[in-house]
């Protein structure tokens, strides 16, 4: 098989039939003309169920994990189809004690009004994982890694005590340029497609992307029934934005690095925490509030993955729907998603809000 930065290039990329156009076309259409009742192309009779733009992104999508990608207008919509799917009234789901606050507020506020119960287990720990699974479990959501904590999950770990629940692995942070949770036995692999894939903070957008021909049908299925569908526009941002994920990647990670550097000399900031690649680096610091109004370069604004830099407060801004649950997080908690500037303007912006504060 290619290597990864060959696949990212030329993933979902087949010559368009009508022009032979060699990037896809924005096929910005509801529908599509019809010979005769019910006969039209493939699958084209209605663009809530298929639509030629979205298919080259899931084309895309699926090649990078190995597996079949049903795509979606956001993260979140993804999260709620994978849900919709697996699990049923009365059922049961593990999540991660640290997780993105909009995934908790789904289940937590939207599902459970249907009946599904969860508990929260911190998925580092693989004994108090394995005594959360009960007869029940559905689906065991992993996030790794974690946001905002970016705590490290071992999937092997995971998929190997899972049992009969399912695993589905939340995979924005790392993206498949770092990891691969088909490959490591996970069921499902999940995207909020708006951060890293799409690259450049224009497009919001989401994906599940499985190996099992059922489980794809059955998303399928729930894609068109629900409907949270990614407009043309949205899946060729997105798809143009996979091409160039492999650079940006490692120009994050550079970035990351220097910025770490910086924090591990400042003895204020505690709880330094970098996974080792992506650009998502985060610390404590008692002058938090201070620090994420000071910095120029690092714009304050939720969101992440993009090629610009941005800085947030996690309890104040992404995470407040966990706030008085066991997944709340530390008001002195600083998230950064590093972005592809000349890493040392990167450090001598942080360096001056650290100053400042
Ligand atoms: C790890 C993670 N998963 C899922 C989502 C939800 O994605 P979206 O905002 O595209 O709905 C987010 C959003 O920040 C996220 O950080």
């Amino acid at each position: 098989m290619s290597g990864f930065g060959t696949r990212a290039v030329h993933a979902g990329l087949t010559p368009d039939p009508s022009y032979r156009s060699v990037i896809p076309a924005i096929h910005q259409t509801s529908t599509y003309a019809q010979d005769a009742p019910g006969e039209f192309m493939d699958d084209y009779d209605y663009s809530r169920s298929a639509n030629p733009t979205r298919f080259a992104l899931e084309q895309a999508l699926g090649e990078l994990e190995g597996g079949k990608a049903v795509s979606f207008a956001s993260g979140l919509a993804a999260e709620h189809a994978l849900f919709s799917v697996v699990a049923h009234s009365g059922g049961h789901v593990v999540l991660p004690r640290d997780l993105y606050g909009g995934t908790f507020r789904l289940i937590d506020k939207v599902f459970s009004r249907w009946g599904l119960r969860y508990t929260l287990v911190d998925q580092t720990d693989t004994a108090a994982l394995a005594r959360a699974i009960e007869p029940d479990t559905k689906l065991i959501w992993v996030e790794t890694p974690t946001n905002p904590r970016l705590e490290v999950v071992d999937i092997k770990a995971v998929v190997e005590l899972s049992n009969h629940a399912l695993v589905a692995v939340d995979n924005t942070f790392a993206t498949p340029v770092n990891q691969q949770p088909l490959d490591l036995g996970a069921d499902f692999s999940v995207h909020s497609t708006t951060k890293y894939l799409g690259g450049h903070s224009d497009v919001v957008g989401g994906a599940v992307i499985t190996r099992d021909p059922d489980w794809y049908e059955q998303l399928r299925f729930v894609q068109n029934s629900i409907g949270a569908v990614p407009g043309p526009f949205d899946c060729f941002l997105t798809h143009r934005g996979i091409r160039t994920l492999h650079l940006r990647m490692g120009a994050h990670a550079a970035s990351a690095q220097a910025v770490v550097q910086l924090l591990n000399d400042t003895p204020a900031a505690t709880n330094v925490r970098w996974p080792g690649f992506s650009g998502m680096v985060s610390f404590q610091h008692p002058d938090a509030v201070a620090i994420v109004k000071a910095t120029k370069l690092f714009t304050l604004a939720e969101s992440l993955g993009g090629v610009e830099s941005l800085i947030e407060l996690p309890q104040a801004m992404t995470h407040q729907s966990v706030e008085d649950s066991d997944a709340a997080v530390p008001a002195d908690l600083v998230r950064l998603s590093c972005g592809i500037e000349d890493p040392a303007d990167l450090v001598a912006d942080l360096a001056q809000a650290l100053r400042t504060a």
